[in-house]
């Protein structure tokens, strides 16, 4: 299935998560904390960045290699400038089957109204926007800067008009937002939008991460199951991170993902790009393999090419699988806004 390069465990490199910017203008506390990252913080500079002529040279080898999904994410991608053109580029891009690549992004939301004419005319067809409460308390705690879940919903409802096919991530953190499962369910039913509660995981190391805050993904499940009847949807494909279920009365679908009591790390294929041009083969590493040196230093697309192959083929990561286990290494790790989830 998929894929010309394979891991030291065999699995194939199918996925391509691209950072395209470490800015955000949320704080969310599991994510970017105020106190890590205050007002003065030392964002990277511009001629840091990868160009969008720079990441269009690694996507096109990418998918000539078996990439058959590109997602950007951030920070808040929308914050990167021009990044519709980024998208029309990529949206044009083919498999070598000749059918194009399933294109996505993540977004907090507050730009979409904005730019999603923009998005949609430029050949993106799906979003996912993270939203973690509908209470506007809850959730205004959760992204720390005041901004409304009504302008949220706004938002998500604004894509859908658009003809987006939409995705909602929820991070559900015990004794925070627990509440507001059923609800968030409930807002989506017969809306087409499918809602994902993710378990709180220990990205970075800004979060303060605690075992007992995470809520097992079974009680979400049979939470939802105590109002609607559910049964178990097939992966759509083998890594999903998402176990997907439908509610039997063909009002839509929901997904949960269980990164903590589930590991999905045995078909893992993504690979992470940095806004900066390095390779994350985890979103738990602590270290990026460098290409933007190469690109600058004037590399041929063979060379970078076999580069890539390279880097994949050693890949031995599985930190949740290790957790799991009590075994994750106990390093510092990638911070989710450098890496974008
Ligand atoms: P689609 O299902 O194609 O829409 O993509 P996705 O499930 O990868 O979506 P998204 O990028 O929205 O990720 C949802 C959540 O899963 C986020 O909290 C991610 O951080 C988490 N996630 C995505 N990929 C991985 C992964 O490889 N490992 C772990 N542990 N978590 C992941
Ligand atoms: N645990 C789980 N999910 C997280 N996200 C950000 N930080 C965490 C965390 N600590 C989610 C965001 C976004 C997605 C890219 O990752 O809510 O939807
Ligand atoms: Fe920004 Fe997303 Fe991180 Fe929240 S989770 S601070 S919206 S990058
Ligand atoms: Fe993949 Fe690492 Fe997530 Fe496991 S923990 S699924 S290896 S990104």
């Amino acid at each position: 299935e998929g894929g010309a390069w394979r891991d030291r465990f065999g699995r194939p490199l199918t996925d391509l998560r691209i950072s395209v910017t470490d800015h955000c203008n949320f704080r969310c506390r599991y994510c970017m904390p105020k106190e890590k990252f205050a007002h003065n913080h030392q964002f990277l500079a511009m001629t840091e960045l990868l160009t969008f002529e720079e990441i269009m040279r690694i996507a096109r080898i990418a998918v000539r290699n078996g990439i058959e999904k590109i997602r950007l994410t951030g920070g808040e991608p929308l914050l990167r400038k021009g990044i519709e053109k980024l998208i029309a580029d990529l949206s044009l891009l083919r498999k070598p089957d000749g059918t194009p690549i399933d294109l996505a992004l993540t977004t907090n939301g507050s730009l979409l109204v904005k730019k999603g004419g923009a998005l949609r005319d430029a050949g993106l067809k799906r979003v996912t926007v993270s939203l973690d409460a509908i209470d506007e308390g809850i959730f205004q705690g959760f992204n720390d800067v005041g901004y409304p879940a009504a302008k949220v919903l706004e938002a998500i409802d604004f894509a859908r008009k658009l003809g987006f096919r939409v995705k909602v991530n929820t991070v559900v953190k015990k004794g925070v937002n627990e509440g507001e499962i059923l609800r968030i369910a409930d807002t989506f039913r017969s809306t087409g939008v499918i809602p994902r509660f993710i378990e709180y995981m220990d990205v970075g190391n800004a979060n303060g991460w605690r075992m007992d805050e995470v809520v097992p993904s079974s009680e979400v499940v049979a939470k939802i199951a105590s109002k609607w009847a559910v049964e178990p949807l097939k992966p759509a494909t083998p890594g999903e991170t998402a176990s997907r279920w439908r509610y039997l009365d063909g009002k839509g679908e929901f997904g949960v993902i269980s990164s903590v009591t589930r590991a999905f790390c045995r078909n893992c294929s993504r690979v992470r790009l940095s806004m900066e041009g390095r390779l994350y083969l985890c979103l738990f590493a602590s270290i990026g393999y460098d290409i933007r040196t190469m690109l600058r230093g004037g590399c041929t697309d063979l060379e970078l090419e076999e580069a890539f192959g390279r880097i994949w083929s050693a890949r031995e990561d599985r930190y949740s699988e290790l957790r799991a286990i009590g075994a994750a290494p106990d390093r510092s790790k990638v911070e989710m806004n450098y890496i974008g989830g």
